[in-house]
């Protein structure tokens, strides 16, 4: 089955909670937080005192993305918080396979996110011990960008990994995903689909995500 995780950083932040209560209703099967540290990526966008905050309004996971500078100084806070799966950059972080086994040690999901020049081949001792790979499919840091093509290349690497060590694993991609290429990054091994302004767009949550299941 193909899950849809609408990124909130697309939402209106003066109507966050409506807007959850939104994708709880319309058939989101996640809600993916972009957690961002001003460092990693040029901007800064929102911590666990939001998450918190929402965490209350719905019974659906919390899929984390963290693009922040050594990401294990806050994993305790981001489960805290209410975090179901915690996805951290490769790029972040000097000692990855520690900081993957001390996000499992809380009993979270635990992902591995790719920048988009970011080889897969990086990923063949860690994917066997990851519950999600994360391929960015746009330069992170913001909302509203266009999908770089040749990383639906490195989807179909990931699924080849997967079929060697890790069948069960999660494949997601994020940024620039919309109904006209959804279909592609699907066929190509995706099984998660992060949107953020193919959902928000003009407000009308329910229409559009319906349209990005129907372009699946
Ligand atoms: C980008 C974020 C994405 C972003 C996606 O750094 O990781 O989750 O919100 O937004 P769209 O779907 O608008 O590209
Ligand atoms: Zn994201």
């Amino acid at each position: 089955m193909i899950k849809i995780a609408p990124s909130i950083l697309s939402a209106d932040f003066s109507r966050l909670g409506e807007h959850i209560k939104q994708l709880d209703a319309y058939g989101a099967d996640m809600i993916h937080i972009d957690v961002m540290d001003g460092m990693f990526v040029p901007n800064i966008s929102f911590g666990t005192p939001i998450i918190k905050s929402i965490r209350k309004l719905t019974r659906l996971p919390f899929d984390v993305h963290l693009m922040i500078e050594e990401p294990s100084r806050y994993v305790e806070e981001f489960v805290n918080a209410g975090a179901d799966i915690i996805t951290i950059h490769y790029e972040t972080d000097r000692h990855i396979d520690r900081t993957i086994n001390y996000i499992k040690s809380f009993g979270v999901k635990v992902g591995v996110a790719l920048n988009p020049a970011t080889p897969v081949a990086l990923l063949k001792y860690l994917i066997s011990n990851v519950d999600m790979v994360l391929i960015m499919t746009v330069n992170p840091g913001f909302g509203g960008q266009k999908f770089i093509e040749y990383c639906s290349d490195k989807v179909k690497e990931v699924r080849a990994l997967a079929d060697i060590y890790n069948k069960d694993i999660m494949i997601q991609v994020d940024g620039g995903i919309d109904e006209s290429n959804v279909h592609d990054v699907v066929n190509s091994g995706a099984n998660v689909i992060v949107a953020g302004s193919a959902v928000f767009r003009n407000d009308e949550i329910e229409k559009n995500i319906k349209k990005l299941k129907a372009g699946i």
